[in-house]
């Protein structure tokens, strides 16, 4: 059976995936292809990647299916939650909700566009519902038998939250809390407030926060207990005379790229302390409901790493598996399993070992883009050698090997690299490569084998998508990655998954006593990450990379 999925919500994070007799194959966001940041559009270029990579023609397919329900059931939920009074029943969200349904409406929820596009299939096109496919998405690719599975986003229909039992190979629905009582909701309007993008830089949220001191009380918008979370959702929308209901209380919102002054650092701390003890309200729900410490996660809320680490730290759970593309781009994951659970049937259960599941290109593609750019370049005998001494000697180097990962994180595929011993670092690599927010901290790539050594509460680690508390005698000694509160947010490279980062991150140990190192996304501030062998190359010059490793080849500048 051969099985492609898809998101296509018209909100964020278009993406497409591909599956044979239960194997997933590919997967990629549309993001990656068309360089459009979050990209909402149908996932055109991302579905072609995934035939053009399983080699089969959309007749071959047996089901499509989309991670979004079937577009009366989002209007429906809108016309509920505007008689309700919990969503302002304005102008702008009138229009917003009519034009969405009428779009996705004519559309088919995408399936007219894929016949348009890729022309008639005898495969079975068909809607699964949001919540239900990030469910699939965390718990078919655990190494669980049973499990707990929790998700949290922003919205989907009518769902914000929801737990599910998983076990021997099903999902039994425990509860869903429905939209807008929604965390995603809430740190969005927040995000939003301090200046940043909502539904794209609640990273950034999450990075000030430890900058702040408690103090806020954020007591009108969530009230907190250990059992459950209630989000204020009429008063977070609620804007008069063009101020919002947080201004009105927490003073005027953060213009944007303008200073941060400590109310604002303090806000941040806030937000994410309520967070933290939301996601650790319903993860003790959900094991107590289901009786399973195994956890699973995903939706969008579950890429809060630090509250990630927090939960996998609290002694409530004996294995955590979080979806490492959580947010809405892996709902793909889900939906190209859910025909598995048609009559009782059983979803492939296929642990996710790594992320690697996107395009690659080979070194002779790679020489016809550095021929096209007429480009000095070296090929090389001991990759991974030559680019530790380059680390080794401070530069900061592109590193693109393999295929490209799937999920917001870069994992040594797509990535800058940089020698984590040295305190500038940090700022060097803002300076040159990212020019990003000077308070957003980088992340470690180390071995597997000594995360024990440099990390409390160690675990398996291959996402980047929890955080530690970096050992107090290690602290100084990869200052560029341990945050400001003493914390990392690690990948552990496995030798058997991914020997070549492993090779090179072993290598520079070997030259430094340190087999660790900064890895950082391969892409500028708010560009997408790199796909193929130009974007790389076009991201090299447009920065202060020192060199570029590609392939096996090396530029050097
Ligand atoms: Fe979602």
């Amino acid at each position: 059976m051969i099985t492609l999925g898809f998101n296509y919500s018209q909100m964020h994070d278009s993406s497409a995936c591909i599956a044979r007799d239960g194997e997933l194959l590919f997967a990629v966001a549309e993001e990656r292809i068309s360089r459009i940041k979050h990209d909402a559009g149908f996932p055109r270029l991302a579905i072609r990647a995934c035939l053009d990579f399983a080699e089969v023609g959309p007749d071959q397919l047996d089901f499509i299916c989309e991670g979004w329900p079937n577009p009366r059931k989002v209007f429906g939920t809108d016309l509920k939650t505007f008689l309700r009074g919990q969503y302002p029943l304005n102008y702008s969200n009138a229009l917003n909700s009519a034009r969405l349904y009428a779009s996705m409406a004519h559309q088919n929820g995408g399936f007219k566009l894929f016949t348009y596009h890729f022309g008639a299939t005898k495969a079975q096109m068909r809607f699964v519902d949001h919540h239900l496919a990030h469910a699939i998405s965390a718990y078919s690719y655990s190494a669980f038998d049973n499990a707990a599975i929790v998700v949290m986003d922003g919205r989907g229909a009518w769902e914000a939250s929801s737990i599910w039992h998983g076990h021997d190979g099903r999902l039994d629905h425990v509860l869903t809390i429905p939209w807008p009582n929604s965390l995603g909701l809430f740190y969005a309007q927040f995000t939003q407030y301090l200046g940043f993008v909502p539904n794209s830089d609640e990273w950034k949220v999450m990075g000030l926060a430890p900058y702040g001191n408690a103090g806020v009380n954020l007591g009108e918008f969530i009230s907190l207990n250990h059992e459950m979370y209630r989000v204020n959702a009429p008063l977070l929308f609620e804007r008069k005379n063009g101020t919002s209901a947080i201004a009105k209380r927490l003073g005027p919102e953060r213009t944007p790229e303008s200073e941060i002054d400590d109310s604002f650092k303090n806000v941040a701390f806030a937000v994410q302390d309520a967070c933290e003890t939301a996601m650790l309200a319903l993860v003790k729900l959900a094991t107590g409901k289901t009786g399973s410490r195994n956890v699973c996660l995903a939706g969008g809320v579950a890429l809060n790493s630090k509250a990630n680490g927090k939960i996998q730290a609290s002694g409530m759970v004996d294995n955590i598996f979080i979806q490492p593309a959580a947010s809405d781009d892996g709902v793909a994951l889900g939906a190209v399993f859910a025909p598995y659970l048609d009559k009782g049937g059983q979803l492939p259960m296929k642990p996710l070992r790594h992320a690697y599941l996107g395009p690659e290109f080979s070194d002779s593609e790679i020489e016809k883009a550095l021929v096209t750019y007429k480009l000095r370049a070296f090929k090389l005998n001991d990759i991974a050698a030559t680019a530790a001494e380059l680390l080794a000697n401070g530069k900061i180097i592109g590193w693109f090997q393999g295929r490209m990962e799937f999920g917001p994180r870069a994992l040594g595929h797509r990535s800058i690299l940089a020698d984590p011993r040295d305190p500038e670092m940090n700022a060097k690599v803002n300076n040159a490569v990212k020019f990003r927010e000077w308070w957003r901290p980088f992340a470690p790539s180390m071995l597997k084998e000594v995360a024990a050594e440099y990390l409390e509460h160690a675990c398996d680690s291959p996402f980047m998508i929890l955080t530690n508390p970096v050992r107090p005698e290690k602290r100084g000694v990869i200052p560029s990655v341990t945050h400001v509160d003493g914390s990392a947010r690690p990948q552990t490279v496995d030798k058997e998954i991914e020997p070549l980062y492993w090779n090179l991150i072993n290598e520079f140990g070997k030259r430094t006593g340190v087999p660790v190192l900064m890895n950082t996304s391969f892409n500028l501030r708010g560009e997408a990450i790199v796909n193929t062998p130009t974007d790389a190359i076009r991201t090299f010059f447009s920065s202060g990379m020192d060199a570029l490793v590609i392939g096996s080849y090396l530029v050097e500048k």
